[in-house]
């Protein structure tokens, strides 16, 4: 019988240099099997029952390590140390401007050049949860602060894979994580997720220029945007809405109800449902921000077992600081300082929905 309790491991290749990759796999009694890899702390794949009881993978993934080496859309990856952009890939600090990596235009995408994505991260079990560690280097993508992260996945019987991020610096800097799961909850490689049915606990989004970054909020009453009512992705993405063309279908950061700045309770804020599977996805976090990405720049990307991934192959909900926040005027709650270290929450549960 196997201790679901426990993560095993394998050999996953090697990277150049000849460091290995290591895959893990959390397991539950639903026989769910989440593989985790220390490249990225990636969630690789994540197996779960369709209302038959049938297994089928319902995150986007490739097959090796060089492909997610090779991959600009950040599959599955703890992104860091900044998800998201930065505009101008600047920001001031205590009265010191910093430069950072402009791997996006003149803007910093989701870490910079190198970034947490492509890191091989220390893997260890603890208590039937695994702890992904990495270190980063002061001056890392120009980031001030030497900064210590700590993610560990924990997967429960009820179908709950927990996310707990924390991170420690011996300087003030801005730290701002997520995780980049495509989800696609069919099961099925190759299709798309217009049929999925998703509903977003938020009034408000952030409309984005042409470079996606934040310039004002707006809000969803009475538009495409509006997933307070359940709505499928497909038909909100025919919608006419000029954001919509602007981002090629939904790449907007969802504002969370709630004022606080720091101290969040975890609570649920969004559902997405495929009722070609009857599978069920929960999202729940302590987090402000909601990252709404339809896959908008998948195009042909290689997939898992030969397959290729077309624009919306997947769905992202990627919580988070809002995109740009350490250039809004109040952000100090984004400054990790030695004495203040940084945490985040975030669960994704899966199941088969009631009336599935
Ligand atoms: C961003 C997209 C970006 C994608 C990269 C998302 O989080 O919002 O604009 O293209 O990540 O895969």
């Amino acid at each position: 019988m196997i201790n679901t309790a426990i993560p095993c491991s394998e050999p996953w290749g090697m990277l150049p240099g000849s460091q290995p990759v290591r895959l893990f796999t959390l397991r539950n009694a639903q026989g769910m099997k989440v593989a985790i890899s220390d490249l990225g702390a990636t969630l690789v794949s994540w197996l779960a029952p369709d209302r038959a009881g049938r297994l089928g993978d319902v995150v986007l993934g490739h097959d090796t390590p060089a492909e997610y080496l090779a991959s600009t859309a950040y599959m599955g990856a703890i992104v860091g140390r900044w998800a998201n952009r930065i505009a101008g890939a600047r920001f001031v600090l205590d009265g010191v401007e910093y430069t950072l990596d402009r791997n996006e235009g003149p803007n910093l995408l989701h870490g910079g050049n190198a970034g947490f994505h492509r890191a091989l991260w220390d893997a260890e079990e603890d208590d039937g949860g695994l702890v992904m560690r990495l270190h980063s280097e002061e001056g890392e993508a120009g980031f001030p602060g030497n900064v210590d992260v700590t993610v560990r996945y924990s997967l429960d019987d009820e179908g709950e894979l927990s996310i707990e991020y924390g991170a420690r610096s011996d300087a003030p800097t801005p730290i701002n994580l997520t995780n980049h799961a495509y989800f696609n909850l069919t099961g099925e490689p190759g299709t798309d997720i217009r049929g999925h049915v998703v509903s977003i606990e938020s009034d408000r989004f952030f409309e984005v220029d042409a470079a996606l970054i934040p310039c004002s909020e707006s809000l969803v009453a009475g538009n495409a945007f509006d997933f307070r009512q359940s709505a499928p992705i497909g038909a909100r993405l025919d919608w006419p809405h000029a954001q919509l063309t602007i981002a090629g279908g939904f790449d907007h950061c969802y504002v969370l109800p709630g004022t606080a700045l720091e101290g969040r309770p975890v609570r649920e804020v969004a559902r997405a449902y495929d009722p070609t599977s009857g599978r069920e996805l929960t999202v729940s976090t302590d987090q402000r921000g909601l990252q709404f990405y339809t896959g908008n720049f998948l195009d042909d990307e290689p997939g898992r077992n030969g397959s290729r991934y077309a624009r919306h192959a997947g769905f992202c909900l990627e919580a988070g600081a809002f995109p740009n926040e350490i250039n809004r005027l109040e952000r100090d709650h984004l400054i990790v300082r030695p004495d203040k270290p940084y945490r985040q929450v975030t669960k994704y549960r899966l199941g088969v929905a009631a009336n599935a």
